[in-house]
């Protein structure tokens, strides 16, 4: 692939009120087993919302359906105002350039420097030049405060160094939509704030999309009531009494809840309650 993928994909018919992400009654299963029934949301653009649900419940499923990585049974499935359910494959990958995806399991390349990590994708995907993809990996490793750790290997980080370098990497190509699947599950609280932040920054400073899968309630609390401020030459993450992200909670394949997290704690429901106390506490 010698150009942008994104550049690639015929032109959907999109207007500034187009939301980065929609499913419509979307239902999936493997074989008998029933993942999603008439799953609907919305993800407007700048907008981010963030994915609960209990080990097992569907909500990697749903960024994979995301990602084209597999079809629905029914229902449609739109992604910057493109069908994704019924993309040809071609036109997925193209679709995938413009998604940046930070796993559970971070795949660094060990025997790369964080920056070769980072500029992966840049140097492999696109026609950048060298020079360019450099200055990028330089702004990005920036952005994350690893600005002095581009020559060192991943095995010479902490743990939450690493997830904060596979986030550079996942918005290294500048890509509209952010997927982040359980991306502090792991860490210790302390360490998991500082990924925190950078979903924080990224959402406030670079105006990112982005869909948060969690079941760290902790973590989504921390991201939806946090704001990220650039002054002069710092960058400062402060409360806000206005909450940045809306929350959803999938349960027997639905989304059971979807609100503020103000909500989502003052809920009465027998579920939602056990849901929220089985993880509390400690935060
Ligand atoms: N490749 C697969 N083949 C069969 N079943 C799968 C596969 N991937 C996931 N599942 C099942 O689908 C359900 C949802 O999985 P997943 O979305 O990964 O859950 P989670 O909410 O923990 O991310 C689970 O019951 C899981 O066992
Ligand atoms: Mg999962």
């Amino acid at each position: 692939m010698n150009s942008t993928a994104t550049t690639e994909l015929a032109p959907a018919s999109i207007d500034a009120t187009t939301p980065a992400v929609v499913f419509e009654k979307v239902s999936f299963a493997f074989d008998d087993h029933v993942v999603l029934r008439d799953v609907s949301f919305t993800l407007p653009v700048g907008g981010m919302n963030i994915l609960f649900g209990a080990s097992g419940a569907g909500k990697s499923i749903i960024l994979k359906l995301i990602l084209g990585l597999f079809r629905p049974d029914s229902g449609t499935i739109l992604v910057n105002g493109h069908r994704v359910d019924t993309m040809p494959e071609r036109d997925l990958l193209a679709l995938r350039g413009d998604i940046g995806m930070v796993f559970q399991e971070i795949a660094l390349f060990d025997s790369l420097t964080v920056a070769e990590n980072v500029g992966y994708r840049l140097r492999e995907e696109t026609s950048l030049p060298a020079n360019e993809v450099d200055e990028r990996v330089k702004e990005v490793l920036g952005f994350i405060g690893l600005g002095e750790h581009g020559d060192r290997k991943p095995s010479e980080l902490s743990g939450g160094q690493r997830r904060r370098v596979a986030i550079a990497r996942a918005m290294a190509s500048k890509p509209r939509l952010l997927l982040f699947d359980d991306p502090t599950t792991g860490l210790d609280p302390v360490i998991a704030t500082t990924v925190d932040d950078e979903i924080v920054k990224l959402r406030d400073l670079e105006q990112v999309t982005s869909i948060f899968v969690t079941h760290q309630i902790r973590d989504a609390f921390y991201v939806a009531t946090h704001q990220a401020t650039r002054t002069s030459d710092q960058i400062e993450i402060s409360t806000t009494d206005t909450e940045r992200a809306r929350f959803m909670v999938l349960h027997e394949g639905a989304i059971y809840f979807e609100g503020t997290g103000t909500d989502l704690l003052a809920s009465k429901d027998e579920y939602l309650k056990e849901f929220l106390f089985m993880t509390l506490p400690p935060w």
